[in-house]
């Protein structure tokens, strides 16, 4: 695409559209004009933009006019009635929702991983799922080296993951809770505050939640890995940035934990903090604010042959989000 480009960010007042603007200006994306977007209904008025303040304009059709690039931070819904408006203005959206994920013709695209499935694209490119994303960027390299039989994992999922109303209610019912005041929910069945809730997004007929069924089908997508058996829990925690997964990869080949550190260590995008023995592996406050998907506490699973435990952090508004959409854009870029 021609630089520099006339971008719109829909959904720019939510905690993946701000992060995207943030994004975009810490890595000097080379727009001509960005134009914040979202509901028309809301009180934020204006969004930062690096130094200024971008006024926030309702997300109608017209307003989609004239624009090369459009970033959606929106909900299924509201990205399945303007990404296809969008692109038939002329545009490439990237989109954030689950909307168009698993649409055959969509590139569903991680760039450390896949960043080649960009150039099928004919106007949409998706943006995976949070906990799928730092997920793939460990098992693409374990991939390559040895090859991957089953993976097993459980998260350990923040609140922003669900946006911005959800991290006000851990703040506020946390608050509530220290001082002895009723709980209310609103976003959550149950209470988020000193709670753990294995229940993300809706229940499935298989008995799944449909996070669980995304972190499978996308995987196997990505990965262009249609029969790879995953199998997932996932539990919101009470914490306020970045996912967590304890992820148990059962390889084709045998990997000692040093050589997995190796691997792992040399895929861009990826760290190891790894030293359990002095109490060193990332956790979700120190992952909080970075770039990097962190992985800690490699070491065999003795219950299968040739497996491997290990516990790989990120933040979902950065990488699993933000980011990651960001890096698609400038794959873009002539
Ligand atoms: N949070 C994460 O970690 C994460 C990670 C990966 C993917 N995602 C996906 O990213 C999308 C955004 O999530 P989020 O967490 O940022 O949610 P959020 O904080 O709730 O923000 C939602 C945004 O959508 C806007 N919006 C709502 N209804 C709209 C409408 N009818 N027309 C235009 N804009 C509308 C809101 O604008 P108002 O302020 O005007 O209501 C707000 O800007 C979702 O599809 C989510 O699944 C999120």
């Amino acid at each position: 695409m021609k630089q520099p480009l006339r971008v719109g960010v829909a959904g720019a007042t939510g905690v993946v559209g701000l992060e995207m603007l943030s994004v975009m200006s810490e890595r000097a994306f080379p727009a001509e004009s960005v134009r914040a977007m979202a509901s028309g209904r809301g009180d934020v008025r204006t969004v930062p933009f690096g130094s200024r303040d971008l006024p926030v304009e309702e997300l109608t059709a017209d307003a989609l006019l004239g624009l090369d690039m459009v970033l959606f931070a929106t909900g299924a819904s509201v990205s399945r009635e303007f990404v296809p408006l969008a692109v038939a203005n002329g545009a490439v959206a990237i989109d954030n929702s689950r909307a168009f994920r698993m649409e055959d013709g969509v590139p569903l695209v991680v760039p450390e991983v896949n960043a080649k499935a960009v150039s099928r694209q004919t106007g949409i490119i998706a943006n995976p799922n949070c906990s799928t994303i730092q997920m793939v960027l460990v098992l693409k390299p374990l991939q390559d080296v040895a090859g991957i039989k089953r993976v097993v994992v459980s998260t350990y999922q923040s609140v922003s993951g669900t946006g911005k109303a959800a991290v006000e209610e851990l703040r506020e019912q946390s608050g509530s809770a220290l001082v002895g005041e009723a709980i209310i929910s609103r976003v959550y069945p149950h209470p988020i505050a000193f709670n753990c809730i294995p229940h993300i997004d809706v229940i499935d007929e298989d008995g799944n939640t449909r996070e669980e069924t995304k972190m499978i089908l996308e995987t196997r997508k990505i990965l262009e890995l249609p029969e790879l058996p995953v199998t997932a829990t996932c539990v919101r925690v009470p914490v306020f940035h970045s996912h967590a997964l304890a992820l148990c990869v059962e390889l084709d080949s045998e990997l000692s934990p040093d050589d997995a550190r190796r691997v792992l260590g040399g895929f861009p995008g990826v760290r190891i903090l790894d030293d359990a023995s002095d109490a060193v592996y990332p956790t979700q406050l120190s992952s909080s604010g970075t770039d990097e998907t962190w992985v800690g506490r490699i070491r065999r699973d003795t219950s299968v042959t040739n497996g491997l435990w290990m516990w790989v952090v990120a933040d979902n508004l950065r990488k699993g989000a933000a980011l990651n959409a960001v890096q698609i854009a400038e794959l873009l870029l002539d």
